[in-house]
């Protein structure tokens, strides 16, 4: 079998089925209205995604409160947003009502910035002060994901993904570093229960069929943060990790996207940059993990395959058409280390990616350059785009760089 036929074999999630092997990341654009609304401009992204025919969609990162957020024009999920929610994915369903989609609820917590909202936090990690969060703060964060996740489901949107990963509240709670003794810190039990809670309450109020999974850093790649052995340990230990997916999946999580890293202090295991396009390769070893704990009919989703680009990659030691990001994805399928792969930067330089596949248009593809000027966009607060491929995002990045000059380090 080909790597066309693997990639645009279909695959069922629980009850639902997904017409490819394309899962578009979740990529936070920073374009939302001020309140926390879908604009045109996010319309059109998600439009392109769809005419791309990506099987499955992660809506970027929207934020249960607007209390805590990342990002200025963040989405936001309360009830004044159903409303504008609703029209947005009736209109996307239009374009094409085969893909599935899902909302990528997060709140940011100690990544909040405290320049427009409230920076919180359950242990302040070194470099990042904010004010810590009460227990009962806490069981409200978890009926704003709850509330969230019912508007979710009343707006049309097939399912949810937690966010567990990159150092948002969900995996700031759930790493050794959390040994503040309180009801969500401390012993690995009271550390889970958040996560487990939620799902949980989240399971009870939403049907049956409705899609809950998430994106979790299995390992964060810093002392103390997930997937390591204590508090302040520098070694890896994944024991807590798979406990994760297991007690995810035992209350009802039908897919996992695998990820690493932390947005504070280890980026590049989060999105491997151009000089170092074999961190990928690591991902592959924590997605076969996953893959390796959960039942067979469990989704499991690889990260980090933008920088295999075509042939055209610096990937070496491996022939050109073997260590292509359709070559590679496939593989990893057929050998069974995960059933999806996911497309981030990829997904920004050429939406229509899974369609040209399709349609035999292979050489029409634009292929991510791993520049990492959409990174710097988002971090300036900017609405973000493919910089190299899009005339209109290129402009953006000429302007922000002149207001705010070129960024010293990548991070938050
Ligand atoms: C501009 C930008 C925004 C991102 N936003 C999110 C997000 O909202 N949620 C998330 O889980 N990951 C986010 N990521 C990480 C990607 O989803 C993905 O895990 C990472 O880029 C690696 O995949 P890739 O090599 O295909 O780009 C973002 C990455 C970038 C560059």
């Amino acid at each position: 079998m080909g790597y066309k036929d693997t990639l645009l074999s279909p695959l069922k999630i629980g009850k639902h089925t997904c017409i490819n092997r394309f899962f578009a990341q979740p990529m936070e654009c920073v374009d939302s209205d001020e309140e926390g609304n879908p604009t045109d401009l996010t319309y059109q992204r998600y439009e392109k995604l769809y005419k791309g025919e990506f099987g499955f969609v992660d809506l970027e990162a929207i934020t249960v409160t607007n209390e805590c957020r990342a990002r200025k024009t963040q989405l936001e999920i309360m009830p004044r947003n159903e409303k504008a929610l609703s029209v947005f994915i009736k209109r996307l369903k239009e374009v094409n009502p085969n893909v599935l989609i899902v909302f990528q609820l997060t709140h940011s917590g100690e990544i909040s910035e405290p320049d427009f909202s409230r920076r919180v936090t359950v242990k302040p990690l070194y470099g990042l002060e904010g004010e810590l969060l009460t227990e009962e703060e806490v069981d409200n964060i978890i009926n704003q994901f709850v509330l969230a996740s019912k508007i979710c489901e009343s707006v049309g949107a097939d399912g949810i993904d937690l966010k567990f990963c990159h150092g948002y509240l969900g995996s700031q709670i759930l790493r050794p570093y959390n040994d503040r003794d309180w009801k969500y810190g401390g012993s690995w039990q009271n550390r889970s229960r958040f996560a487990y809670d939620l799902i949980e309450r989240i399971k009870r109020e939403v049907s049956k069929d409705f899609i809950i999974g998430s994106k979790l850093s299995v390992w964060e790649g810093f002392p103390g943060g997930c997937g390591s052995a204590g508090p302040d340990s520098p070694l890896m230990d994944l024991t807590e990790s798979i406990d994760l997916v297991k007690g995810l999946e035992e209350r009802g999580a039908t897919y996992f996207v695998e990820s690493l890293g932390n947005v504070h202090s280890s980026m590049n295991f989060m999105e491997a940059v151009q000089d170092e396009p074999y961190l990928s390769y690591l991902h592959f070893y924590f997605a076969n993990i996953i893959k390796r704990n959960v039942k067979p009919e469990t989704v499991v989703i690889g990260s980090s395959f933008s920088p295999f680009r075509g042939a055209k990659n610096k990937l070496l030691s491996i022939e050109p058409e073997k260590s292509s990001m359709f070559a590679m994805g496939a593989r990893c399928i057929e050998d069974g280390m995960m059933d999806m792969i996911g497309l981030g930067r990829q997904s920004f330089a050429d939406p229509l990616t899974p369609f040209k596949l399709r349609e035999g248009r292979e050489n029409e593809i634009k292929y991510c350059t791993q520049c990492m000027n959409c990174e710097e966009l988002m971090i300036r607060q900017q609405s973000v785009g493919c910089v190299a491929f899009n005339k209109a995002y290129a402009e953006v990045f000429q302007k922000t760089r002149k207001q705010f000059g070129k960024l010293a380090e990548l991070h938050t």
